[in-house]
């Protein structure tokens, strides 16, 4: 591996001209040596201003071509899959966006090509990787919340469905509605943050009740773009229950679009000895100090980010060996399956065992 590590990037669009960017042009130890995009010009125009050289619309053509250290996937979610094994194919440690795969299948062959190749697969969890989730993991390693039971957690849009008509709405590109977008997210962090326990049941519901309202008034909307002539088939609500291996339980909500008082992105463990609620990324403890029940509001220093920087971070740490990696493919796989599982659940209209 020579000093600085190549990185090829698959998909040149929003979250990676926002997250992923900034990160990797300021990464001392990575250079942007080739970007990808079918949409060639995003690519081009992202390489004309930062110098990058080499710009295809061809992630085999790249891959083929450039002797790359590390691919950065952020295309929508269809592609993630056959990238990132098609990267580890070509001798490339890879990082990619979540949602890791729209389906069990590919969730499980992209963690195979990993092991089989010998090579790093980190899905993008950045919520872990808060100051916030820090904290709360380090509470929770310490024992302070005793036996971890219940929880429940979701992230509610009252207006915020993305890019309408676009891949995001189109089943067969994003693989479903706001509980892949957003579920993947925060039920991530619950089962991270309860001792990463094994889904062994799922049970939920889905519902599509403004795939024809014009209605978008929230800032979410922004992300990807719109077609009006595009495909609405996905859920813009869904809620849900888990059963994991230890007898815990999760009760889970995600919406783009709901007719309720406010929007938030919410997590609530509770433990035998304490509990937390996090509350768009505000913590409060639940605990008895001298045989009182107390809150506790942990003062902590806010971060610009959303947890990309800290991620992109670890990823390279890992990738020289100097880190294990906190997110492995194995929960990937896991969390792809319950999140299949749910929505197998809600077309049969029952609970779905997932071992
Ligand atoms: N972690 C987060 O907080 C977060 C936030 C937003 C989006 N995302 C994820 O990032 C991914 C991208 O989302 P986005 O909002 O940037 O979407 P986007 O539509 O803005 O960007 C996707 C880009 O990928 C390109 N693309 C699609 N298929 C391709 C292929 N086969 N080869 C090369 N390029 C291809 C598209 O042309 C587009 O430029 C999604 O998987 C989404 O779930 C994550």
């Amino acid at each position: 591996m020579s000093s600085k590590l190549k990185l090829g990037v698959i998909g040149t669009g929003n979250i990676f001209r926002g997250a992923h960017l900034p990160v990797w042009l300021g990464h001392s130890e990575v250079e942007i040596v080739a970007l990808c995009d079918v949409a060639m010009d995003k690519a081009q125009a992202i390489a004309n201003q930062h110098g990058i050289s080499h710009v295809y619309n061809d992630y085999k053509e790249m891959l083929a071509n450039e002797q790359l250290d590390i691919v950065d996937i952020c295309t929508s979610n269809a592609y993630h899959a056959q990238a990132a094994i098609c990267a580890i194919e070509a001798g490339a440690h890879v990082l990619c966006e979540k949602p890791d795969a729209t389906n069990s299948a590919d969730a499980e062959a992209m963690a195979a090509a990993s092991i089989r190749h010998d090579r790093i697969l980190m899905a993008i969890r950045n919520n872990r990787f808060t100051s916030t989730s820090s904290f709360l993991r380090k509470y929770v390693d310490a024992g302070h919340m005793g036996d971890i039971y219940t929880g429940r957690c979701g992230w509610i849009r009252r207006r915020g469905i993305p890019g309408k008509g676009g891949w995001f709405t189109t089943k067969e590109l994003s693989g479903g509605g706001p509980l892949i977008d957003l579920g993947v997210h925060f039920i991530d962090l619950a089962m991270w943050l309860m001792g990463n326990p094994k889904p062994v049941a799922v049970s939920g519901a889905t519902y599509c009740k403004f795939a024809e309202s014009s209605l978008s008034d929230s800032i979410h909307s922004q992300f990807g773009e719109k077609n009006s002539e595009g495909t609405f088939d996905v859920e813009d609500l869904a809620t849900g229950f888990v059963r994991f291996d230890n007898g815990a339980t999760l009760q889970i909500e995600f919406s783009w679009a709901s007719n309720i008082e406010e929007e938030m992105n919410f997590l609530e463990l509770r433990g035998t000895k304490a509990g937390f609620s996090l509350r768009n990324g505000d913590a409060k403890l639940f605990t008895e100090i001298e045989e009182t029940l107390c809150m506790v509001v942990p003062q902590l220093k806010k971060q610009a980010d959303f947890g990309h920087a800290s991620q992109i971070n670890h990823f390279i740490d890992v990738v020289r060996k100097r880190s294990q990696p906190i997110v492995t493919p194995e929960q990937g796989v896991d969390m792809i399956k319950l999140l299949a599982g749910i929505y197998e659940s809600a077309r049969l209209g029952r609970e779905i065992q997932l071992t």
